[in-house]
């Protein structure tokens, strides 16, 4: 078996702040709520929380735009709140995630300001500055939230580089002062006692010199594509490992778009030279078309169970995975995995959570996931609050590409604002995220799908996941088994084994809302089993395992 680590063994719950829960009544979450909701978190069972960023921001892209590392965003509460709320973490035994966004900065970050005064400003390298090639930008880089990557500063006669907002220019990381920079201030959060970092696009941290053209995407997403895991990213990172993470007692995670298996063996290695764990996003992009992600085209089971076993088998005992559906990026899985029908919405969602939770590698529950949230019916374009989502509306109704309906369509869909609506936390007005008039509409399903309801009802989905975290602790072959897929070609059913010394667990689950059959494998016929969790009454161990509609089973064996 391999080595054991804590950060193997837990489950991280994701907050995103705004939306969290706000305790002034100004419409947007805050500290003070999230340390008012630390009961709640305790009680699921898990082990560490990811914040997503509190520092100071003009929210250009809710908080991913940062213009003071060291300081926190005054909509969320001040630094003695901050230290508050991570004390009273660390007293109920749950650590802290912060996430780390240095790829770029907000333009109001005092480095950008000082650095777009002009060429000879000792800032102006924090940035990527470049002339312009034949009067023009010098790549076809685009933006991921549409238009170019490239922006024209009239005063100094240069294109700065932003992969993502014109208000998120991209820091230079081959400067090393900015290095120096980067690592001093995470030194300084990690002395203050949080835990670890979430590293935003840490895979698009060093650029190809050449700056040579991508392939253009419908939404000029070829800057992804050109830009991950460039020459030097392993080098700074292991850089960072030496001279900030070394000798501490850590977590961390990269979010790594584009990241291919190879690239993953290196960024999570269990040498440890590196991070713990990686993001990777290919099962999140099964139902794009292409690098567009704006279509209503639904994953095929098959490909899903190819690529997560593609991830199970190619990590195994050399990286370590991270087991995500969902984040602040992603819609909400029940609505589009599963079946966000009022028949079928708790049990799809407690399927889909095993499927995930029995795999190998550390789950990440995103706000809400945990009750079975689904996407938001918003009413139309004026109701969405994401740049990504309103920005790639105008570009592609304008182009003509898509008709306003087909985008609202899409958007409904696939928005990342579809996971930003308010938690809903109880029946009262805004599902009692707020007392004001929250930043983002509430979905109005909160008075069916809220906290209270789920915690005092013992087979709701919040009760669900609280299981399936105990259980992780109690069985050591969740966390460290190996993986083995079952049925590769079925398109309605997902099934594998785990498997440590001689101990087994089968897990079945089917994606569809008719019966199936699963054949047991050869080696678990006739044998005893005990079923570890199920969400369906009546399950029954037999050579042909008979599966209700979404209906999801862990069957545990022993080899003599
Ligand atoms: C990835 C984050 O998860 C997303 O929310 C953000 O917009 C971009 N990185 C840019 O920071």
């Amino acid at each position: 078996m391999q080595e054991k680590a804590w950060w193997k063994e837990s489950v991280v719950y994701q907050v995103y702040p705004r939306s969290f829960c706000d305790s002034n009544g100004d419409g947007i979450g805050d500290l003070n709520g999230i340390t008012s909701k630390l009961d709640y978190l305790k009680e699921l069972g898990v082990d560490v929380v990811w914040l997503s960023p509190v520092y100071q921001s003009p929210n250009d892209d809710n908080g991913y735009d940062i213009s003071d590392y060291q300081a926190i965003m005054e909509d969320f509460g001040t630094m003695e709140d901050f230290d508050r709320m991570l004390e009273e973490m660390h007293k109920r035994g749950i650590r802290l995630v912060m996430d780390l966004v240095v790829n770029h900065t907000s333009d109001e970050h005092p480095w950008f300001v000082e650095s777009r005064k002009g060429k000879d400003n000792p800032y102006r390298d924090y940035y990527i500055w470049k002339d312009p090639v034949d009067g023009h930008a010098p790549n076809n880089w685009g933006s991921c939230f549409s238009g170019p990557a490239w922006q024209w500063d009239e005063e100094t006669g240069q294109y700065y580089l932003h992969l993502f907002s014109v208000k998120q220019p991209d820091l230079n990381w081959e400067n090393e002062k900015v290095r120096d920079e980067v690592f001093s201030m995470m030194n300084w959060w990690l002395d203050k006692g949080v835990d670890g970092f979430r590293m935003d696009v840490i895979s698009l941290i060093s650029k190809d010199p050449s700056y040579a053209d991508g392939e253009a995407g419908l939404n000029g997403y070829s800057s992804f594509n050109v830009c991950a895991n460039g020459p030097r990213v392993h080098e700074y990172l292991q850089e960072m490992r030496r001279r900030v993470l070394d000798g501490r007692d850590t977590i961390t995670v990269g979010e790594c778009s584009g990241v291919t298996l190879q690239e993953a063996l290196k960024y999570a290695s269990l040498d440890g030279k590196e991070l713990n764990m990686v993001f990777q996003f290919e099962h999140t992009n099964l139902d794009a078309d292409g690098d567009n992600k704006w279509t209503d085209k639904k994953c095929r089971l098959t490909e899903l169970k190819e690529v997560l076993s593609n991830w199970q088998n190619g990590l195994d005992g050399k990286a370590w995975n991270s087991l995500f559906w969902c984040n602040h990026d992603q819609p909400r899985i029940v609505s589009r995995l599963g079946n966000d029908s009022p028949e079928y919405r708790e049990r799809s969602a407690k399927m889909l959570a095993v499927c995930l939770h029995m795999m190998q590698g550390t789950p990440y529950v995103y706000q809400g996931e945990e009750l079975g949230m689904t996407n938001v019916p918003f009413p139309g374009v004026e109701d969405f609050r994401d740049l990504d989502s309103i920005n790639a509306y105008h570009e592609l109704t304008e182009k003509g590409i898509f008709t306003e309906e087909e985008m609202l369509r899409f958007m409904r869909y696939k928005s990342r604002d579809n996971a930003r609506t308010p938690m809903q936390w109880d029946d009262s007005a805004n599902a009692g995220f707020t007392t004001g008039t929250p930043w983002i509409m509430t979905n109005p399903n909160y008075k069916q799908i809220n906290a209270a309801e789920q915690v005092g009802r013992p087979d709701s989905v919040f009760r669900f996941y609280q299981k399936l975290i105990a259980l992780r602790k109690e069985k050591e072959i969740i966390v460290y088994g190996g993986y083995k897929l079952l049925e590769p070609d079925s398109e309605s059913v997902y099934v594998y084994e785990r498997t440590l010394g001689k101990e087994h667990l089968l897990t079945a689950c089917n994606f569809t809302d008719r019966e199936q059959e699963v054949r047991l494998p050869e080696e678990a016929a006739g044998r005893e089993a005990s079923l570890l969790i199920g969400n369906c009454e009546g399950a029954e161990w037999g050579d042909m395992l008979r599966l209700q509609p979404y209906e999801a089973v862990v069957w545990n064996w022993k080899e003599d």
